[in-house]
């Protein structure tokens, strides 16, 4: 079983960037987490990707076909506008977790929309990097369910 987990932009801030809402820990901390828990869920191979632009996760959906069996995204800005992004993952047909750091369900009017949302699964939120790791498990049972 193969993971690709997808940060959108800003994300590679983490430990700089508002620290009150989205911690201390750093990207780096976020990919361990990534590898640490993909590997005691039950994945042979997780890869974590960032990118600030939206045509290149959109590209990195593309290519997950075929490569990997499910995704783990956290789109970032681009949750509450990206149409492209909701297509790529439809288009893909890769079951999907959505996952924030924040609850983004207590923040701003704008934070309320999730394009993403729609293509995925289940949606994690307000668990700080640890919800890349619970989003992980709950992909990692789906997947063994699905067999
Ligand atoms: C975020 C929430 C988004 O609203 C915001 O734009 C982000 C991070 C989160 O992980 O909590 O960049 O996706």
């Amino acid at each position: 079983m193969k993971a690709l987990v997808i940060n959108g932009p800003n994300l590679n801030m983490l430990g700089q960037r508002e620290p009150d809402i989205y911690g201390r820990r750093t990207y780096d901390d976020l990919v361990e987490i990534c590898h640490e828990a993909g590997a005691r869920v039950g994945f042979d191979e997780v890869v974590v990707f960032q990118s600030n632009h939206e045509g290149d996760i959109v590209d990195a959906i593309q290519n997950a076909w075929g490569t990997f069996d499910g995704i783990v995204i956290n789109p970032a800005a681009y949750t509450h506008t990206s149409v492209a992004i909701l297509d790529a993952l439809k288009a893909v047909g890769l079951p999907a977790i959505e996952v924030h750091i924040s609850a983004v369900e207590q923040r701003e009017e704008f934070r309320q929309v999730s394009y993403a949302r729609m293509a995925c699964l289940a949606t994690i939120t307000g668990e700080g990097l640890d919800g890349y790791a619970h989003a992980l498990d709950v992909l990692a049972k789906h997947l063994k369910d699905a067999k």
